[in-house]
């Protein structure tokens, strides 16, 4: 099996070799595949999809199973705005499972996202399941006590320091210890984690699969988007992430293989409450040339 280039159908125009990210297709003469670059192709389908005439195949990819038309409607700016404008992080929901067709929606979005590298090693967990999900908070609880202790001992706060990178560090000491020392985790005072949500999904990859941080926290965010585009709301939680890694009966809850680690988790429901307006930050820097 290789990448082949239908020479009935290819009018030569050279756009595939134009936007193809590593130049693994040339025109000089007719377009083709450069045999001795082929391992750098991604198999990310932009040939396929710029192909005035359906004329290039991709191993893995068909334009029958994994290309769709696009709409001759273009979501204008205007749209995409109020979508994005109008999303809250949701920490209410009613009491209402949702629907695995909706869920499968969403999760669906995750097919159009970009990715670093190795699509094919990132992985989606869905629990559907109120109590599946009740059944993990006293073992995430239990995680943000025993963080609360090691953050107070100059010792062991020492020790996490030396394990853990400077980001997750000071994500540990500077934002999730003062809450969790103010009991949003502490199981007697309620959900404050999952915040009694129906559906919990979570992105996992291989500890050693190229680039799944950042696959996972863009596909976290169109499946958040997503959800929110249909009337979900959700949240991405990432607290429960380092709990998550750490306990193998965690890991089994959210159907994590031992050998993959959880990037973002986002809680999904139907919305308690219709938010009246939107918030904008400036919090950002700019920096412009
Ligand atoms: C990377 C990331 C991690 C987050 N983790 C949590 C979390 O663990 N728990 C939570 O309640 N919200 C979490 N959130 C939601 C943020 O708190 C929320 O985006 C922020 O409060 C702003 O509110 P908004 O999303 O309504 O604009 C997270 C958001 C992001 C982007």
């Amino acid at each position: 099996m290789e990448n082949t280039i239908n020479r009935t159908l290819c009018k030569n125009c050279g756009i595939c070799a134009e936007v193809c990210p590593n130049k693994v297709i040339a025109k000089n003469g007719s377009v083709h595949f450069r045999q001795e670059r082929e391992h750098l192709c991604l198999q990310c389908g932009q040939c396929m999809a710029v192909c005035p005439s359906k004329a290039i195949k991709v191993i893995g990819l068909s334009y029958e199973n994994d290309f769709r038309e696009i709409p001759r409607k273009k979501a204008d700016y205007e749209n995409f705005m109020q979508i994005l404008s109008s999303r809250r992080s949701v920490r209410n929901f009613k009491n209402r499972p949702v629907s695995e067709e909706l869920i499968d929606e969403i999760v669906g979005s995750v097919s159009y996202a970009p990715f670093g590298a190795a699509p094919e090693k990132m992985e989606i967990s869905i629990i559907n399941n109120r109590k599946t999900i009740e059944s993990a908070l006293p073992l995430i609880s239990d995680f943000f006590n025993g963080i609360e202790k090691m953050i107070e001992n100059p010792i062991a706060s020492g020790f996490l320091r030396l394990m853990t990178s400077k980001e997750d560090f000071h994500t540990l000491k500077n934002h999730i210890y003062p809450i969790a020392k103010g009991g949003n985790y502490k199981i007697e005072n309620g959900d404050g984690i999952t915040r009694g949500a129906p559906t919990i999904i979570t992105i996992h990859a291989p500890k050693d699969a190229e680039a799944h941080t950042n696959n996972g926290v863009i596909y976290a965010t169109y499946i958040m988007l997503a959800a929110h585009a249909i009337g979900l709301g959700a949240t991405m939680i990432e607290c429960v992430i380092p709990a998550i890694n750490r306990n193998k009966k965690l890991k089994r809850i959210f159907q994590i293989p031992d050998n993959n680690e959880a990037i973002m988790s986002i809680v999904v429901g139907y919305p308690k409450y219709k938010y009246k307006r939107t918030i904008k930050r400036n919090k950002h820097k700019i920096n412009k040339v």
